[in-house]
């Protein structure tokens, strides 16, 4: 098992990607912390894991809410000791065309995609400082490399996300610290549910697997780089969309 006993936070792990790194996580040896802003999904997962046998628990927490990461962090190092891993998965799309997007649809995708993930990194990092160990993975996005039509708020949280991972790969790396981003594709969840289903097939045909991505094949990107066979995997942004951009 890749990450036996290790300490890892999912945040939105209700739903989608994060709710599929979570079962992966734990099928890997885990002690997985279930985060999400709907305490309920958390709650059900981490129920239904503990039952079969894994280590889970839930948390609900907003990431835009500083003081919510900084308890449910303080709890979790009262609780196991340490923190292994941390998933900045959480994530939101407002998307409209420039001319109509409005000043709150930016500042909210902003606010979750990109201050979210400066809350929650913020939040550990003494914990793995201390450790002279741990790992973060942040959710970019193709988007954030390539930009998207209606996505002007998304394309730039997620471009940031890019920056931070470089970022505090040099801050951090020298002191035991690997960062690293993801960058999927179009992965078939509920953040697609918006997109028109002539969209959805463009995106598709855009991809050389003329297909939607599972949120299994991004859960299993994240724990390989979660793991030690990632040991001199630092500071990039794994595109992982079945080959959009060739
Ligand atoms: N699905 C895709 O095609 C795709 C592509 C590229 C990147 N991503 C990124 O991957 C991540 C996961 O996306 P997904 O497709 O699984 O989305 P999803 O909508 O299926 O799940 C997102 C989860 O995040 C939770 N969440 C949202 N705002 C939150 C907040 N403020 N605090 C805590 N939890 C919050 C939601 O409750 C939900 O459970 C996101 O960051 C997304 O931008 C997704």
């Amino acid at each position: 098992m890749k990450l036996k006993d290790k300490v890892a936070i999912v945040t939105g792990a209700a739903a989608g990607i994060g709710l599929a790194t979570a079962r992966k996580f734990a099928s890997e040896g885990a002690i997985v912390v279930l985060c999400d802003r709907s305490a309920e999904g958390v709650e059900r997962e981490a129920f239904s894991l503990s039952a079969s046998g894994h280590t889970a628990v839930a948390r609900a927490v907003d990431v835009t809410d500083r003081a919510g990461v900084d308890a449910v962090v303080a709890d979790l190092k009262r609780q196991f000791g340490r923190i292994d891993i941390l998933v900045n998965n959480a994530g939101i799309t407002q998307d409209a065309r420039l001319q109509s997007m409005s000043e709150a649809q930016f500042d909210k995708v902003i606010d979750v995609n990109l201050k979210g993930v400066f809350n929650c990194t913020q939040a550990v990092v003494d914990t793995m400082l201390e450790q002279q160990r741990g790992v973060v993975l942040n959710a970019s996005s193709v988007v954030g490399i390539y930009g998207n039509f209606g996505q002007t708020n998304y394309a730039a949280s997620k471009f940031g996300v890019i920056g931070f991972t470089k970022t505090w790969a040099r801050e951090l790396g020298p002191k035991g610290i690997r960062v690293n981003a993801v960058c999927p594709g179009f992965i078939a969840t509920d953040i697609l549910s918006t997109m028109p289903d002539k969209v959805l097939e463009g995106f598709r045909n855009a991809c050389w697997q003329r297909r939607l991505g599972e949120p299994g094949e991004i859960a299993n990107v994240y724990a390989f780089l979660a793991s030690d066979d990632a040991s001199f995997v630092n500071g990039t942004a794994i595109e992982v969309s079945g080959g959009l951009s060739v």
